[in-house]
Parts: C-alpha cells; sequence; structure tokens
C-alpha cells in the first residue's frame, strides 16, 4: 500500500518522480505528492484524490526543477484523503520532506513529544512525526547552527529515527542540509533501490524505474539506503555496512504498460494462457516427471511432512482452498487453509514435519508475511508461492517456486490467480510423485493435462462474448449470489470477490450443499444466481448434487446463470443462461471456470462507469495488518 518513489541523478527528478508514480498507482490513489531539492530549497506540491489533480496542478503552478526528489502515492490509513495529509511531510522549517508507506505503531506517544517540544503538527498522519524526528537529529547534528551541506547527514539522521520507530514503515527521505542525497529505510514494507548509469532510485516497486535500468537490489529488513547519482551505500539501522546482492529484472517496460487495452485488467485476463504456460515451462520433463529442484526443499524432508497448512488473503486464499482438495486428494497429506490475517492469531500446532504454504502475488502481503514468521518461528518448513522475484515473503521462506504472470497491475487479481493454481497443483503433484500416491495413474495423467490448460483457457476467452452482454444487461441489479461445489465452492468465492470489488456490488459465494441452511432465505424472483457445475463426467454425484441445488433455486424464482462444461445435457433445461467450459479434469476446472467470472465482474463495473483498475478503498499490495 503506498507508492513510494526517490531519484537522484542527471534528469528532472519532477519527471522521473511523476513517471514512477503512475507506474505505482495501482498501489494506491487516494492522494499524491512531490518534493524536489534544487539549488538549497525544498519545493513540493501535494493534492488529494489520483495522481491526475497532482499532474494538473504541476502544470498550473511553477516548474519544480532539481535532480534530486522524491514523489508518493497514497492508500490511507491515518487521516482522511485530503491535501494536509498527502505526502511528502516535512519539517517545521521546510528544510526536509519525507513520504512513508507503512504503519507507525508507536506515532502517538511520538506525536505527544514532538508537540511537547514545540513542533508544529500540520496533518493527521502518523508520518508526520517522522518529519520532525528527523528535523530534530539534524538539528543536533548541526549544533553550530550554519546548516552546511553534510554528506551523510540525513542518512545518520534516519538511522537515528528508525532505531526508535515500531510498527511497519518504508521511509524516503530528502533535505537541503544534504542536497545530493535521498534516504530510504525499510521495516516489514518493500524498498527496492535501482542502479543505473549517473543515476539512482528507490521505490516501492521495480515498475517505477524499469524504464532507465534493469539492476535491482531489494533493501533488506532494517536496512537504510543512501543514493546520490554516483552511488549508493546500504548499511543496517546501526549504521554497520550491510552486503547487499542485485538482480536483473527480467521483464521490460511494455509489460508494465496497457498494450491498447482500456483497463490492464482486460489485458490481464487476455494473458492468463501466456501466464499458465510460463509457469509450467521446465518444470515438465519430457518423461512427464516434474522437476521443482528450484525449490530447494530437499526431497527427504518433503517425504516427512505430515501436514500442511496453506496460509494467504483474498484471491490467493482462494487459490489456497482449491489447493486443498488438490494437495489431500493426490498426496494424502492432511491440509489446512487459513486465511493469513487470522492465522499466527489462534495459536496453531505447528511442528518440524509441518509444511506451510504461503501463497502471494505480491509477496509484501503483511498478514501473509506475518503468518510466515510465525509459522518459521516454529520451525515449520515454509515454501511460498510467489510472483514478485526477491520480494519479501519469498526472502524469508525457506523454498520458493515462482509463478511467472509477470506484471500484474490491475487492483483484481485474475492472472495471479489462475497462475497461483498452476503453481499449487504442480507442488502437490510433486509431492504425490516423490511420495507415491493411491491415484497414481490420476496424477501422471493430469500432469499431461496441465500442459493442454492454456489452450483450454484461450478458448474460454473466445467465447466470453454472452458472458459480457450478461453483465451489461445485469448492471442495475443490486445482488447476484455465487453457488458451487468441491473446487467450486472456491471459484464461486472469487466469482464474488471480484464482483464486490469491482461493481462495489452485493455479491456472497457459498457451498451449494450449504444453501438449504439459510442462505436460501435470500433467494427471490429474478435474483441472478451463478452456479458453477462440476463435469459429469469427474465426479457424478457432485453433478447430480447440484443440479437438485439448482432445481430448488428455480422453484424459488432465481434467474440460474450456469457455467458447466460443454456437452453437459442434463443441466441446459436448468439454465437461463448457459456459459460453457471445455472438459478439463475436475481439479483443473476452477482454471477455466473462473474466467467467465473475471470477465462478467469485469464488464459489470464497467457497465457501472467505474474505474476497473483502480476500485474505490482498494490498492494492490496491502502491507498493513
Ligand atoms: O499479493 P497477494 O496475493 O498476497 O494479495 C492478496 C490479496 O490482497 C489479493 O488477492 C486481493 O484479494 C485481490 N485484490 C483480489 O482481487
Amino acid at each position: 500500500m503506498c507508492g513510494i518513489v526517490g531519484y537522484a541523478g542527471h534528469r528532472q527528478a519532477a519527471d522521473v518522480v511523476i513517471e514512477g508514480l503512475r507506474r505505482l498507482e495501482y498501489r494506491g490513489y487516494d492522494s499524491a505528492g512531490i518534493a524536489v531539492v534544487e539549488d538549497g530549497k525544498l519545493r513540493s506540491a501535494k493534492r488529494a484524490g489520483k495522481l491526475v489533480n497532482l499532474v494538473e496542478a504541476l502544470a498550473e503552478g511553477a516548474p519544480l526543477p532539481g535532480r534530486v526528489g522524491v514523489g508518493h502515492t497514497r492508500w490511507a490509513t491515518h487521516g482522511p484523503p485530503t491535501d494536509p495529509n498527502a505526502h511528502p511531510h516535512t519539517d517545521c522549517n521546510g528544510h526536509l520532506a519525507v513520504v512513508h508507506n507503512g504503519i507507525i505503531e508507536n506515532f502517538a506517544a511520538l506525536r505527544a513529544e514532538a508537540a511537547a517540544a514545540g513542533h508544529e503538527l500540520a496533518s493527521d498522519t502518523d508520518t508526520e512525526v517522522v518529519a520532525h524526528l528527523l528535523e530534530a537529529e539534524m538539528a543536533a547534528a548541526d549544533a553550530d547552527g550554519t546548516q552546511l551541506a553534510r554528506p551523510g547527514s540525513l542518512a545518520e539522521a534516519m538511522r537515528r529515527v528508525c532505531r526508535r520507530l515500531e510498527g511497519a514503515f518504508t521511509l524516503v527521505a530528502v533535505d537541503i542540509r544534504d542536497p545530493g542525497a535521498v534516504v530510504g529505510a525499510r521495516r516489514n514494507s518493500p524498498l527496492v533501490i535501482g542502479c543505473g548509469e549517473g543515476e539512482n532510485f528507490l521505490a516501492s516497486d521495480v515498475a517505477a524505474f524499469i524504464a532507465y535500468t534493469r539492476r535491482a537490489v531489494e533493501l533488506g529488513q532494517d536496512q537504510v539506503a543512501e543514493i546520490r547519482a554516483d552511488g549508493v551505500t546500504v548499511t543496517g539501522f546501526d549504521g554497520v555496512p550491510a552486503r547487499v546482492t542485485g538482480y536483473r529484472v527480467d521483464w521490460d517496460v511494455s509489460a508494465a504498460e496497457k498494450a491498447g487495452y482500456e483497463y490492464f485488467m482486460l489485458k490481464e485476463i487476455a494473458e492468463q494462457p501466456r501466464a499458465i504456460a510460463d509457469t509450467l515451462l521446465g518444470r515438465i520433463g519430457a518423461d512427464g516427471n516434474l522437476t521443482l529442484d528450484e525449490m530447494r526443499l530437499p526431497a527427504d524432508e518433503l517425504r516427512e511432512i505430515d501436514k500442511i497448512v496453506v496460509v494467504a488473503c483474498g484471491t490467493a486464499y482462494h487459490a489456497g482452498m482449491i489447493a486443498k482438495y488438490a494437495i489431500e486428494h493426490w498426496c494424502r497429506i492432511p491440509c489446512e487453509v487459513e486465511l493469513a490475517s487470522e492465522f499466527r492469531y489462534r495459536d496453531p500446532i505447528l511442528t518440524r514435519s509441518t509444511l506451510v504454504i504461503a501463497i502471494s502475488q505480491s509477496g509484501e502481503t503483511m498478514d501473509t508475511l506475518m503468518a510466515v514468521r510465525h509459522a518459521r518461528e516454529q520451525r515449520s518448513r515454509v515454501l511460498a508461492i510467489c510472483n514478485v522475484n526477491g520480494s519479501s515473503i519469498p526472502r524469508e521462506c525457506d523454498a520458493v517456486l515462482y509463478t511467472r504472470a509477470g506484471p500484474e497491475i490491475a487492483v483484481a487479481s485474475t492472472k495471479a490467480f489462475l497462475t497461483q493454481l498452476v503453481g499449487c497443483y504442480l507442488v502437490a503433484l510433486y509431492l504425490a510423485q516423490l511420495r507415491g500416491t493411491k491415484y497414481g495413474d490420476e496424477a501422471r495423467d493430469v500432469v499431461s493435462q496441465l500442459a493442454q490448460m492454456p489452450n483450454a483457457v484461450d478458448v474460454v476467452l473466445e467465447t466470453m462474448e454472452p458472458v459480457r452482454a450478461l453483465a451489461r444487461e445485469l448492471a442495475s441489479e443490486g445482488c447476484v449470489l455465487f453457488l458451487g461445489r468441491h473446487v467450486g465452492f472456491p471459484v464461486a468465492l472469487e466469482g464474488a470477490l471480484k464482483l464486490k470489488e469491482l461493481a462495489y456490488m452485493h455479491a456472497e459465494g457459498f457451498a451449494a450443499g450449504e444453501l438449504k441452511h439459510g442462505p436460501i432465505a435470500l433467494i427471490e424472483g429474478g435474483l441472478p444466481v451463478v452456479v458453477v457445475v462440476p463435469s459429469p463426467g469427474g465426479r457424478e454425484v457432485l453433478h447430480d448434487k447440484i443440479v437438485s441445488n439448482i432445481q430448488e433455486i428455480r422453484a424459488r424464482g432465481a434467474r440460474v446463470i450456469v457455467i458447466a462444461e460443454e456437452g453437459d445435457h442434463e443441466v441446459k433445461p436448468y439454465a437461463d443462461t448457459l456459459i460453457e467450459v471445455p472438459h478439463v479434469p475436475t481439479l483443473l476446472q476452477p482454471l477455466v471456470t473462473t474466467v467467465p467470472l473475471q470477465v462478467f465482474a469485469c464488464e459489470l463495473a464497467t457497465a457501472k462507469g467505474h474505474d476497473v483498475d483502480q476500485p474505490r478503498n482498494l490498492a494492490k499490495s496491502v502491507t498493513v495488518e
């Protein structure tokens, strides 16, 4: 949450910072702001609302020259999204500016201390106290009051301040008294250094600087980075120089562009066949065996696992729910799935033979990161299934399987979800391969079918026009329900989540069998109910049961929208609208049944005039608990 950019180099900092914020706006869009240092002066501008408001204000005002600057796009925590609460925040004298992502948990005490010391606080934010703490540290270091430029003074002040902070924070600051430097610090929230030629960058995500350099360094936990045009220095909060390892970003700037689509979400839905194919690439051998050595978990350890616990949030949690069906069926290992935000607070029973799987697109979700830390403290092995290379969650896990969806920019997760599913299937099938499984033939058959999934998703994408028409027709409805059984149940939850977050509409997903235990009271004449129907050729009993559930809701007047396998003649007579998907093995069905629900939500939200990529109140990476 919140996007941060810092720049020191030979270009106009304002241009680089605004362009970086444009690429990071998916992280929060409650307000945006910028500060640059030039000629001993700090100039800043900030506006509530989306980045466009700031850009318009800058176009009307005086230019912001300078080769050093910081910028911020906000997802509000402390204080409403107003101009005064927008970042950057400055000290009493306007010498320094700071931007922040995260929550400073001891801010109330620090704020009281700052106020008592005579500092004037102009916002409701937790961030502003940092500006005043930095002010105090800079003043203490400048005891003779000459305010001469002293390289390194801002970094030292930042280290001293960070040692006093509790909570999660990425901070980036500039100060006219150390004019060539941009200083960043990190605890529990992401910050990446971009290393260019005669210029360097700090950002929440490589997308902010990928147009200038692909060389990146992830700042580690409790570290401070000072960037200048000609160099980068990294230390711990204690001032001890830190060893850092860089990496090369393996995608280019075009992957983070809309490429002619109206929304990133439309592009990302369309990219799903490619994303699945990339995630499978090199992982299935010619002999049909899976090779996941990259996970770095020794086979002996994997054979000893007696329980698996999946932790994740939101859409990734739905992927985890589906993983449970696959893991228990193919591997015969008991598997629990838990919302990461609940996990550590209930004192879960974890041992050295428990494998915890953390699923996260961003690798930065704070709830999931905290669950990972808790599991590691209990000495369980932790495997990440993650989309962002080098992000916090995989860095803190014992092992990682990267999905290869490429950058996902729309807030609503689509291609990340399908590739998370593929990642989960691969892990489950690999465990089955290592340990031997009751359903060995089936597992081998599924491995070969996985390779067909990009085609199957392609076929679904080609037949989405009726789904779009249906979405437009239902745009004025107040509520839509989603039903499923078995792996169709998490798909129903995912369909409802997409509609809630994009169309701001009441939407609920239920296990179809639970309907009669309460939710059926919601059914009334004309209520749209989307039913995800399992394959008739898979587990027949499941199919028959859901056909009965359809009868029950039809009898009460629901408008039944069925997603079913092509050729399912049994369900056809009971569908007011039938959406057909290709036949695939039962456990893989979510790969094809989720796609119409993504398209449905996207089109319905568009018909309502919503910004599909930036739905209200949300942000892409949820870096607060
Ligand atoms: O980055 P993560 O996969 O950890 O994110 C988890 C959720 O915040 C995320 O899936 C969220 O639910 C999506 N906006 C749903 O579309």
